[in-house]
């Protein structure tokens, strides 16, 4: 029986009220929504009404005494629906503003669907609130309209990817949640069996082996929007649990699929209208961390570090010659307006330089016409520094002479910094998009954690055959057929061509210092899989958040992600994670050591 009154109380909305534009002046709307805010001025009252679609103004008055007074009880968060006519608003109370802000909606009949207590902030934007409230009322704070606009672009940047993909004859095909870990660099999350006591499935950190396997298993292409989860420290791009767009390809080369990802990346960024310049750059990940100093640089500031050791012996400094006997290399970055940094600011940098591990840091500028510097060598010789960095007037350079990975760590972080501070000041665009593709990564790197040779990217990426002699002989020397899809700094997505031979791969698992009983207990079935046929085959994976983040213009994939966690792997809104029932520790055939 109530149901059937809670069904009829509702009546059917006819539009979003956000969208209401004066082409619907004199139209008969029915809406339904949540009350942002009631403005009382005795004979009239003002309602905003939200909805996922923004904000539209009704408005109560003297000719409907009844609804006057009801409009008046209204309160924030109070679920109403209204039927009304939409009309022009008074012109001193247009709102340019607003989307919705020439018109308005006169209410004819109003009825209160649900009251709400008052929140615990503002629902407006910008947030009104710490993140640690925003998290707790994640259901209130997604009602803001950036959080709504912010999911809407997603659904359907998700949904352009599906089109794209389903056209271009990719399949979105499942793979395994409970599955055995699939390494890519971090900890896995583990879920013990009930079944088999002491046995654990380990959540994906990405599905890598199920897509190699569906390419042996002949679909040739798939895809999949799939939830992955590392357990590592969280930054503001990173979270526990995140999407890929997961992509893999039989037959593939290279070229195929940045063509491919550059295609996609064209249709995602259109969905708001932007147009984006392609082909993307390429670089090699010797070429960026050379120039940038990073193998994800930002583009936005086309300002490289330069290499000034052919000049540097000649400079007649002792310290700089001192560097160089002992293979080191002295690199310089030109700061563009950096003239007029203080000596503080100097001074800072200085001090940064050295935690960083330069032994320095050398600056020149110019003061009153003439070069001022650290560094003590004749004017002529500053000039010289000067011209080959082609400063101007207003300019500052800086250089560190050190070993070559500290002169190029030291000067990209600040060269990263710098372009942050631009954009901060709104030099520099936000919302400029600079893509690169950077390539040729080494196959292995060393791992100082671990004190052992690790994968660079993961263990079944394919070496560039014409590096293979050094595999037993010089592994760090071997390229990977790797690449990384960089966007404004930041790493979007990692792919390459995989091994398809069974013979490569286990000698690849026996450099990474596994035993072939190793090798064969976590990757056993692999390998045998690899042994029936693999297609050359080749992939990449983007991370959908951080795509999305910058699609909206965010700086925190927690602004795009409906429920987040916080940095320290937290969900404030369930109290998760939480002790569980001892009850169900023994089913598990767990038990909790005490710290
Ligand atoms: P990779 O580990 O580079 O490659 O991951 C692909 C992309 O996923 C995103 N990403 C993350 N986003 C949010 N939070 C995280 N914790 C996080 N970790 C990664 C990044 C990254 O570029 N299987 C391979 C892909 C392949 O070889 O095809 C893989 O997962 O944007």
């Amino acid at each position: 029986m109530k149901e059937k009154t809670l069904e009829t109380e509702v009546w059917k909305r006819t539009r979003y009220g956000g969208e209401l534009r004066s082409e619907d002046i004199g139209k008969e709307v029915t809406l339904t929504g949540w009350v942002q805010r009631v403005r009382d001025i005795g004979s009239l009252v003002f309602v905003d009404l939200r909805d996922r679609s923004g904000l539209i103004q009704l408005v109560a008055d003297q000719e409907t005494p009844g609804i006057l007074e009801e409009a008046k009880k209204l309160r924030s968060e109070y679920v109403i629906q209204i039927r009304g006519q939409v009309r022009r608003r008074q012109e001193e109370a247009i709102n340019t503003q607003l989307p919705t802000g020439e018109v308005e909606v006169k209410i004819e009949h109003l009825k209160v669907l649900n009251t709400s207590r008052i929140p615990p902030f503002v629902i407006s934007d910008p947030p009104q609130a710490t993140e640690e409230l925003r998290f707790k009322y994640r259901y209130l704070d997604l009602r803001r309209p950036s959080m709504q606009r912010n999911l809407i672009l997603r659904h359907r940047a998700a949904l352009e990817t599906r089109n794209f993909l389903s056209e271009k004859g990719f399949l979105e095909i499942e793979t395994p949640f409970l599955t055995k870990s699939t390494p890519e660099g971090a900890r896995d999350y583990l879920v013990p069996s009930r079944i088999h006591h002491g046995k654990f499935y380990a959540l994906p950190q990405s599905p890598q082996l199920f897509k190699q396997i569906l390419m042996i298993s002949g679909f040739d292409r798939y895809f999949q929007i799939v939830r992955c989860f590392r357990d590592e420290d969280l930054r503001a791009d990173r979270q526990p649990e995140f999407t890929q767009i997961d992509i893999e390809m039989s037959f593939a080369t290279r070229e195929d699929i940045y063509e491919l990802i550059e295609e996609l990346m064209d249709r995602l960024f259109y969905l708001k209208g932007e147009k984006i310049n392609r082909p993307f750059i390429r670089l090699t990940y010797a070429e960026a961390i050379e120039k940038y100093g990073s193998d994800k640089p930002d583009l936005r500031d086309p300002v490289a570090i330069e290499d000034l050791t052919s000049v540097a012996a000649e400079l007649g400094s002792e310290i700089i010659s001192s560097v160089l006997e002992k293979g080191g290399v002295l690199k310089g970055l030109l700061v563009k307006g950096g003239g007029s940094f203080s000596r503080s600011r100097l001074d800072k940098l200085q001090e940064e330089a050295k935690t960083m591990g330069a032994g320095g840091l050398i600056w020149i500028k110019k003061a009153e016409g003439n070069l001022k510097s650290t560094l003590k060598i004749p004017a002529e010789k500053l000039k010289l520094l000067w011209s080959r960095m082609a400063a101007e007037e207003s300019d500052l350079v800086l250089m560190v002479a050190s070993a070559r990975e500290t002169a190029v760590k030291v000067l990209g972080e600040f060269r990263k910094n710098f372009i942050q501070e631009n954009i901060n000041q709104g030099k520099i665009s936000k919302m400029t998009r600079a893509f690169c593709w950077v390539t040729d990564f080494p196959l292995f790197e060393w791992s100082e954690e671990e004190q052992k040779i690790v994968s660079m990217h993961h263990p079944f990426t394919s070496p560039n055959p014409a590096d293979l002699d050094y595999l037993e002989t010089d592994p760090f020397k071997v390229k990977a057929l790797a690449y990384d899809l960089v966007l404004n700094g930041y790493e979007v997505g990692g792919g390459s061509i995989r091994i398809h031979q069974p013979e490569l791969q286990a000698k690849i698992f026996k450099i990474l210092g596994l035993t072939p009983e190793q090798a064969e207990e976590k990757f056993g079935f692999f390998l045998e899989a690899l042994t029936y046929g693999a297609p050359p085959h080749g992939g990449i994976a983007l991370g959908f958040d951080r795509l999305v983040m910058l699609l909206c213009g965010e700086d925190s994939i927690r602004e795009v992600i409906p429920f987040p966690k916080t940095t320290s792997a937290l969900c404030l809104m369930t109290n998760s994670p939480s002790p569980v029932d001892p009850r169900q520790l023994e089913e598990l055939g767990l038990e909790i050591k005490k710290k």
